[in-house]
């Protein structure tokens, strides 16, 4: 297939033709009664991709009525550099800009509280909402360490009502803030609460996906089954077959790749302890029941179940008739790897 341009992206955000799916979540974020939510993803799930789409479906949208900008929290680490991102974010935005009539020399030298509530001012004043898609908003977990005091006053103005709506995106990790902080105030995800789950493909986006590459029937019905329709997985394997042709090899590599196995080590670490240690369960053991499950780890069904529910939405577990199971093979034979590294090590100490 030399000189066909590869039609598959791996690594970096997508939206407009190369987004696929999740047309449910955008329909909820842009035209549900909620002004606050929180989208919960894990690594690579699309986060970015979600609400870079937002952003562009607003711009092209004649009749929406908000004006969105998208604000990305990584490595802000404190209140200075959280209105040094916002700051950067108004100034990458022509669109916003142009929309409220609002100049980066209006904003600099404010503190983050000061220049929010400018933003927000400006763009009602123009006749518009703001939509305001925080990514990477585990950040506020180290804001909180360094300086507690800023979230509430943020999270007021996050919670403006109808005339901001707020998108966090972030893996379940956010959810610690509630637990490590102890504001005066309500705690930070009030409203936020219960999130909204990004999950993997449904099988007909993720076959309209794999069409890009011509691939056969089969080839394309192996590669949803193997990657469990999970976004990156599916474009980083169609990526590879459509340069080599060869999916069993194309298979074997990604499983083998060091880049992968460091992403899976990087995303599970995200989950809380007790979701590691059912995740690990099931690797020992694919196919249990819920019952057996329980058992294994000597907790309640009842008690699992909200875990259980976590973990299929975001795509590490899929439950049919009954059995549970790893949500990919290559998640699974990672995890296989590392819990039966593990349980080695256990063996052997003296
Ligand atoms: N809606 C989508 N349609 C098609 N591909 C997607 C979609 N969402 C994500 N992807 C694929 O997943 C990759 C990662 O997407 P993105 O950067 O949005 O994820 P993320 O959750 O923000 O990742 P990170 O956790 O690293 O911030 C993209 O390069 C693309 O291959
Ligand atoms: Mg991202």
């Amino acid at each position: 297939m030399s000189g066909v341009r590869n039609p598959f992206i791996a690594g970096s955000w997508v939206r407009g033709d190369n987004f696929f799916g999740r047309s449910d979540l955008l329909r909820e974020v842009l035209e549900g009664e909620r002004d606050s939510q929180w989208v919960v993803g894990a690594r690579r799930l699309g986060k970015t991709s979600f609400l870079k789409e937002l952003e562009f479906r607003v711009l092209q949208s004649r009749d929406t009525p908000f004006v969105a900008l998208y604000w990305d929290l990584q490595g802000s680490a404190d209140a200075r550099g959280l209105a040094d991102g916002l700051l950067g974010s108004v100034e990458d935005s022509e669109a916003f800009r142009r929309a409220t009539d609002v100049a980066a020399e209006d904003l600099e030298g404010l503190a983050v509280g000061e220049m929010l509530t400018t933003v927000v001012r400006r763009t009602v004043r123009s006749g518009w909402r703001l939509l305001l898609l925080v990514d990477e908003a585990e950040e506020f977990l180290t804001v909180a360490r360094s300086e507690p005091t800023v979230l509430p006053r943020l999270r007021r103005i996050f919670q403006k009502g109808p005339e901001v709506r707020t998108v966090f995106t972030s893996t379940r990790r956010l959810a610690r803030i509630d637990e490590r902080t102890d504001f005066a105030t309500s705690p930070f995800l009030q409203g936020f609460i219960p999130p909204l789950y990004l999950c993997p493909l449904e099988d007909d986006e993720a076959r309209a996906l794999l069409a890009r590459g011509s691939f056969t029937e089969d080839e394309s019905r192996r590669i949803r089954e193997r990657t469990g329709s999970h976004p990156f997985l599916l474009q980083l394997i169609a990526s590879r077959l459509f340069e080599s042709r060869d999916l069993s090899a194309t298979l074997e590599h990604v499983a083998a790749d060091e880049m992968v196995a460091n992403f899976f080590s990087v995303d599970f670490q995200t989950l809380e302890e007790h979701e590691r240690a059912l995740l690990e369960e099931i690797a020992r053991e694919t196919g249990l029941t819920r019952r057996a499950l329980a058992q294994a780890l000597g907790r309640s069904e009842e008690a699992l179940e909200p875990q259980l529910f976590g973990l299929v939405r975001m795509g590490y577990l899929s439950e049919v008739d009954g059995s549970l199971r790893l949500g990919n093979w290559f998640f699974e034979r990672w995890l296989k790897r590392v819990a039966g590294a593990r349980v080695g090590e256990a063996r052997t100490l003296p």
